[in-house]
């Protein structure tokens, strides 16, 4: 007999444990981004059909004067950025505030080291002269720290609509945690990919070369080596949905047939009948009335909005209220 585990080693033990004993069962997203989830999340940016970040590159191209102006302060500023990653869109302001011989620090914070060190080495080689202090850690960590920088503006930037992967509750949460930590003349700017043709969303989730499948089921691989289990990664398929009423895409892995897998490391055995779920991902899409409610109920406000020329996505610029 096996007896339950009930101290875990680290967070993703415990989140693995829970949310595969759960019913409905789900994992969490954040842990697709281990070094292979960060180079498939890389080809997702890549592929055409992956607008996002597209529009959000065109956007910084075509604004980033506009964009400078809104974030600039007396003394300089701080920028902040949560959940950096390859800082391929970022790099366009860096180099456009240091043209600019702008006074500025570049704070970036990502889960993943990994990372974080590939953009330190790209940014100071490719922008010479920007000061850049890598920060590694969860939002919620990293949010406890924001208040002690206090000594000029903060930007706090969160880009890729990575707020959509949460729901609206929770979004707020995270929102009312950065407005806690800001002062009056402090700003906010932050990606929401809007809400567009349905077809459009589920091209963007669903590729037919099938990088997001691969990305999708990275989870179990880093599960497999990590915790030592044996899910046969082949008998799971990733499976997107799109709510246009709600605005919710959902990612799920559906196993294909009854089967049992072993978490050796979890001491647990977990069992899914045939086309059971494991819900892994939300890519919440907005439009400004929602966008305006998030903000209301988090004490923001919107000051300003920039979009592309599909008004696919959308950087709104929040202040305190
Ligand atoms: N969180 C990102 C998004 O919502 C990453 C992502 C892209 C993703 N494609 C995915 C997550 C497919 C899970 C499944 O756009």
């Amino acid at each position: 007999m096996t007896t339950k585990i009930t101290h875990y080693t680290s967070a993703f033990e415990k989140e693995v444990a829970q949310g595969l004993t759960s019913f409905p069962k789900s994992l969490s997203s954040k842990y697709f981004y281990d070094e292979k989830g960060d180079k498939l999340f890389q080809d997702i940016m890549a592929m055409p059909t992956y607008y996002l970040t597209d529009a959000e590159f065109e956007i910084f191209s075509t604004q980033k004067e506009e964009i400078c102006n809104a974030f600039y302060g007396n003394q300089g500023f701080d920028l902040i950025e949560l959940g950096a990653g390859d800082g391929k869109k970022t790099k366009i302001l860096l180099n456009y505030f240091s043209e600019k011989g702008i006074d500025f620090t570049y704070l970036p914070i990502d889960i993943s080291q990994n990372v974080l060190d590939g953009l330190k080495e790209s940014v100071e080689r490719e922008i010479p002269g920007v000061k850049i202090k890598p920060q590694q850690g969860t939002y919620f960590e990293v949010l406890e720290g924001l208040v002690n920088y206090n000594s000029r503006k903060k930007v706090i930037m969160v880009l890729g609509s990575n707020i959509g992967n949460l729901l609206h509750q929770k979004a707020i949460q995270f929102l009312a945690n950065i407005q806690k930590g800001m002062n009056t003349d402090d700003v906010l700017f932050m990606g929401f990919d809007q809400k567009k043709n349905p077809q459009t969303i589920l091209n963007a989730y669903n590729d037919p070369e099938g990088i997001t499948a691969a990305f999708n089921k990275n989870i179990l691989h880093r599960i497999n080596r990590e915790l030592e289990a044996n899910f046969n990664v082949d008998q799971f398929l990733h499976w997107e949905v799109y709510d246009p009423e709600s605005g919710t895409a959902k990612s799920y892995l559906v196993s294909k047939t009854e089967q049992e897998v072993h978490i050796n490391k979890l001491q647990l055995n977990i069992h899914f009948s045939p086309w059971e779920t494991i819900h892994t991902e939300i890519s919440q899409k907005y439009d400004d009335d929602v966008v305006s409610w998030l903000a209301e109920e988090a004490g923001l406000k919107i000051i300003n909005q920039y979009t592309d020329s599909n008004q696919y996505y959308k950087n709104y610029l929040f202040a305190k209220r």
